[in-house]
């Protein structure tokens, strides 16, 4: 089997920024309970006129100067979303249209948070099978647009961003080693958002009655997150052969800090091994592992032939893990 790896990576946030404090004025809520119960600080947000797309092209843009490509030379483009511009054209071919890959095909990807690791599977699948030379995978998502910013269960969580990475053939032993992927439809009614789909046309009705935000039971997620969070890695690295102590680095989903050395601890991963970055963007659903994994390849956290563990969960409920060895 051919050999995937990533070999160029890069991401894209908004510009406007929301403070906890910000959020004190807007719900009942204090920066001190944002801050112990989630570690989200600050998250970022588009205006009113921007939208996924706009987040996704300038991730991609940035990861094929990473790679040294062209977006003519992309074979295909996946996009990770929950919060796609419209629900057709889907917004991978919005993006190719914008960066001009005119010789790629493209689609969108939803598994929510874990959609970036879902992605990444499906393209490393296409290359390993010979549909495409290389692919461009973004994780993208604009949450800010589906949040109840009344209502402070959900409003501090989320927030708005895009990552993307460019995967190719690499060298043998080198690139994706082995993902694992998991569902539990049984916990869809956890986390979901009712209106604006066939179920729920949007009318003035499911407007009226909110339908077109985020519902969550928080404690519910919480409680699946962790452990499945640290299942599906040791059941990535048992692909793979390796043991636990193999793993160099830990790039999580972020979506509560409590969430993640939780699973840390279940993984039993020294904290100077995990990268969190959740205090300066909280929760961006697809775009939080590409985002966490450019800013760990600027800043050198990682090098050549490290084991890395991208690790996730999300609504569905989904979760997933994959193991690289770093090649780049
Ligand atoms: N500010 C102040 N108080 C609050 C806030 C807030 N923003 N939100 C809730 N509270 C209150 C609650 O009303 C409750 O008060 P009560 O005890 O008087 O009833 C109290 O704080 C405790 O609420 P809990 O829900 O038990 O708080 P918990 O410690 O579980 O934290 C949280 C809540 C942060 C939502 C946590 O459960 C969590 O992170 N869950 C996972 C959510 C998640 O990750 N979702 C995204 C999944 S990924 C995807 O696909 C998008």
């Amino acid at each position: 089997m051919k050999a995937v790896g990533i070999k160029g990576t890069g991401r894209f946030l908004p510009e406007k920024n929301i403070s906890n404090f910000d959020l004190e004025k807007m719900v009942d809520t204090t920066n001190e309970w944002i801050m112990t119960r989630t570690g989200i600080e600050n998250r970022r947000v588009l205006e009113d006129d921007q939208s996924t797309s706009f987040m996704a092209e300038k991730a991609a843009i940035k990861a094929l100067e990473s790679a040294g490509m062209t977006a003519e030379e992309v074979d295909m483009i996946v996009v990770a979303t929950v919060t796609a511009d419209m629900s057709f054209p889907s917004t991978a071919c919005i993006v190719q249209d914008k960066i001009g890959a005119k010789n790629a095909f493209a689609f969108d990807v939803n598994a929510a948070c874990t959609g970036f690791i879902y992605g990444l599977s499906v393209a490393t699948s296409m290359i390993q099978n010979g549909t495409a030379r290389n692919a461009l995978v973004i994780g993208a998502d604009a949450l800010s647009k589906i949040t109840d910013w009344t209502d402070r269960s959900t409003a501090v969580l989320f927030a708005d961003g895009a990552g993307a990475v460019v995967l190719k053939e690499v060298s043998e032993g080198q690139g994706v080693l082995a993902t694992a992927l998991g569902s539990d439809g049984t916990g869809g009614k956890f986390l979901y958002l009712p209106g604006g789909g066939s179920l729920n046309p949007s009318s003035h009705e499911t407007v009226d009655k909110g339908m077109h935000y985020i519902h969550m039971d928080g404690s519910e997620v919480f409680k699946f997150a962790a452990r499945k969070m640290a299942d599906i890695a040791v059941e990535a690295l048992e692909k793979c052969g390796l043991e636990l102590d193999a793993i160099d680095y830990l790039v999580p989903h972020q979506a509560n800090t409590r969430i993640i050395n939780n699973a840390a601890k279940r993984l039993k991963i020294d904290k100077d091994k995990i990268y969190i970055n959740i205090q300066d963007y909280g929760n961006m659903s697809s775009a939080s592992i590409p985002v966490a994994l450019d800013e760990v390849v600027e800043k050198k956290l990682i090098k050549k032939d490290d084991i890395i563990l991208l690790d996730g969960f999300g609504a569905g409920l989904t979760w997933g893990a994959s193991i690289i060895k770093w090649d780049m």
